[in-house]
């Protein structure tokens, strides 16, 4: 088996569909990206519905796990075909490795299907994990699912509370979360924004579309949570790509 690349993959992930990953895992490498001066973060799209690379207005390619990566908005990007859904793991995870030793950190954006092959290749990698947990009444179990998962595959994770609103629903989302999962929950939440859902329609990412908007600003100030718990690059790493 491959040494492990600690700390130097991070993989966005929920268990359920349409909270924010993409567009978090999207920002998310974009901003590091600016942060570290780094060109060379890697952008997986782990999911066969191809959400990232349509996000930045590209096509799933006819052949599946090639590499290298192409630069696309100042990152490399991976893209995701259908035919990732097809895929053994073994193979995903030979892939992934082949991304993450071209990169300074890779960021992989996941399918909300906790079992699907990808999953169990990243998790191979040792990645740390954001965890997106939609600030709405019925989030909570997944966020235990794959909390407990990634706590038996010894993965540290950030969960990131999304779609933050001022309405009662969302504030005891919130509150929940912190309650049961205490210093694993982000200071910053991911707000509800509609320029968030504007920009994969610019196909750029968040923080490029609109730099100024409350959920650009959040997810700067979650790279930065990140970098600080050592969870995307380490320290010494971190240093060296200023
Ligand atoms: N902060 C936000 N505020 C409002 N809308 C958002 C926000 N973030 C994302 N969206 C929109 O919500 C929808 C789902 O977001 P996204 O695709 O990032 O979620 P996902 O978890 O990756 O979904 P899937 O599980 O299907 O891959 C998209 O239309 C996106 O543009
Ligand atoms: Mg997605």
């Amino acid at each position: 088996m491959q040494p492990h690349v600690s700390g130097r993959v991070l993989a966005v992930a929920s268990g359920k569909g349409g909270v924010g990953k993409t567009t978090i895992a999207v920002g998310l490498a974009w901003t590091l990206a600016q942060i570290t001066r780094s060109s060379r973060i890697a952008l997986v799209d782990g999911d066969p519905q191809a959400g990232a690379t349509s996000a930045l207005g590209l096509t799933p390619p006819d052949a599946p796990l090639r590499a290298p990566a192409e630069g696309v908005a100042g990152l490399l990007v991976q893209r995701a075909s259908r035919t990732l859904a097809l895929a053994r793991a073994v193979e995903l995870e030979h892939w992934l490795r082949t991304v993450i030793v071209r990169a300074d950190a890779t960021i992989v954006d996941l399918s909300p299907a906790l079992t699907d092959a990808m999953h169990a290749a990243t998790l191979r990698c040792a990645p740390s994990v954001v965890v997106a947990a939609r600030c709405d009444a019925m989030g909570l179990p997944n966020v235990r699912e794959l909390v407990g998962l990634l706590r038996r595959a010894q993965c540290r994770h950030l969960i990131v509370p999304t779609f933050s609103s001022h309405t009662r629903v969302s504030r005891d989302a919130e509150r929940c979360l912190r309650d049961e999962f205490g210093t694993s929950v982000a200071s910053t939440t991911f707000p509800l924004d509609t320029r968030a859902a504007e920009a994969p329609i610019a196909h750029q990412p968040l923080p490029a579309y609109a730099p100024q908007s409350r959920a650009a600003v959040a997810l700067r100030e979650i790279v930065i949570e990140l970098l600080a718990r050592q969870l995307v690059v380490g320290p010494v790493e971190a240093g060296a790509l200023r």
